[in-house]
């Protein structure tokens, strides 16, 4: 005789959400957006179906649809000429940047709205990195100088929260003691503290021509800061130093083949964790739906609430506007 049935807990829709352990909701969403020079421009990207790169007037136009919707939080990248780019990244922490200008912008039309600019110097780097480069080598205190010089610009025009994705040593002190002498005591930080060297970075590398370029005496890969994916153990060394230098929030990184890293985060610490769901497994999403492959709407569904189960609280996508859509339904 079978006595305990776990399927009695499944017969109809009304006792599944009874017993439903985790619940995807667009207070869980940060959208990444990509910001470009110029006005009432959009361009698609050719390797994210349904994503743009928009002069910052369309931007704010798409930011206030993303808090009607309840997407109540932004990361920011550019994309800048190529005129402006050098070994230092100095372009960075121009008051009168086009990162500047969005945050002044979006803030002004949406106060409510967090505003997390992507701090590392790679769209602003002529070799593709996100630190500066010395014989041949990522130099890392001299990178967290400029990191700091960058948080520091990106907190006058308004920014909420400092995302650092560089990967460098020791910068998660350095930008806070930077933001606290220049009396940014609220702004706060959230650490790319487990982010690895992945190749599922390679659709949002082409949204902004930021690839590390292929160069003499320039490191073809990000290998020497970005985390080896063959390590788990050494994501929990990255998260302690980070927790330990004042970080706010800790994130993971990629997403979805990191499930396990982000499982083991949320054992180890209780600061709010976020996951990033990258451009390559957005992309992969896309091109297997787009063939009829997938059926988009539930594997977009089913993928954020993956990371909700692993752990995380809040989830970088790309699909945030869509999957908003659908959860407003
Ligand atoms: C660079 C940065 C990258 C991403 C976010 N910030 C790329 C990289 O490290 O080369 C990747 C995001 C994505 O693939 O969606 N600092």
């Amino acid at each position: 005789m079978i006595y305990s049935r776990n399927r009695r807990l499944r017969v109809n829709a009304s006792i599944r959400s009874l017993v439903s352990e985790n619940t995807l909701s667009t207070n869980d969403f940060v959208m990444p957006i990509f910001v470009m020079e110029g006005q009432n421009k959009q361009e698609p990207i050719d390797s994210m179906p349904g994503i743009f790169r928009r002069s910052i007037d369309l931007t704010v136009i798409e930011c206030k649809e993303l808090f009607s919707l309840g997407v109540k939080a932004v990361n920011l990248y550019m994309k800048v000429s190529d005129t402006l780019k050098d070994n230092t990244g100095k372009e960075a922490w121009n008051k009168n940047g086009l990162t500047q200008n969005a945050i002044r912008a979006i803030k002004d039309a949406i106060p409510e709205m967090i505003l997390m600019p992507d701090v590392a110097l790679d769209p602003y780097s002529i070799y593709g990195h996100d630190g500066i480069i010395e014989n041949g080598k990522i130099v890392n205190d001299a990178t967290n100088d400029a990191l700091a010089r960058m948080s520091v610009s990106l907190a006058e025009a308004g920014a909420d929260i400092m995302a650092p994705s560089d990967m460098m040593d020791g910068r998660v002190l350095v930008i806070r003691e930077a933001l606290e002498e220049s009396g940014f005591t609220d702004v706060g930080i959230l650490s790319y503290s487990a982010k690895y060297a992945s190749s599922f970075y390679g659709p949002f590398r082409h949204a902004l021509d930021s690839a590390p370029v292929d160069h003499e005496n320039i490191p073809e890969d990000k290998k020497t800061y970005q985390m080896d994916f063959h390590n788990s153990r050494e994501a929990l060394n990255e998260v302690y130093k980070d927790v330990e230098e004042g970080a706010d929030i800790i994130m993971i990184k990629p997403g979805l083949p990191y499930l396990d890293i982000v499982a083991k985060v949320r054992e180890a610490i209780d600061l709010p964790i976020a996951v990033y769901h990258v451009s390559g497994e957005y992309a992969m999403l896309k091109a297997a739906a787009q063939n009829g492959w997938l059926d988009n709407d539930k594997a977009i569904l089913e993928s954020l609430t993956c990371f909700k189960r692993a752990g995380a609280d809040m989830i970088f996508t790309y699909a945030a506007k869509e999957a908003a859509i659908l959860l407003n339904k």
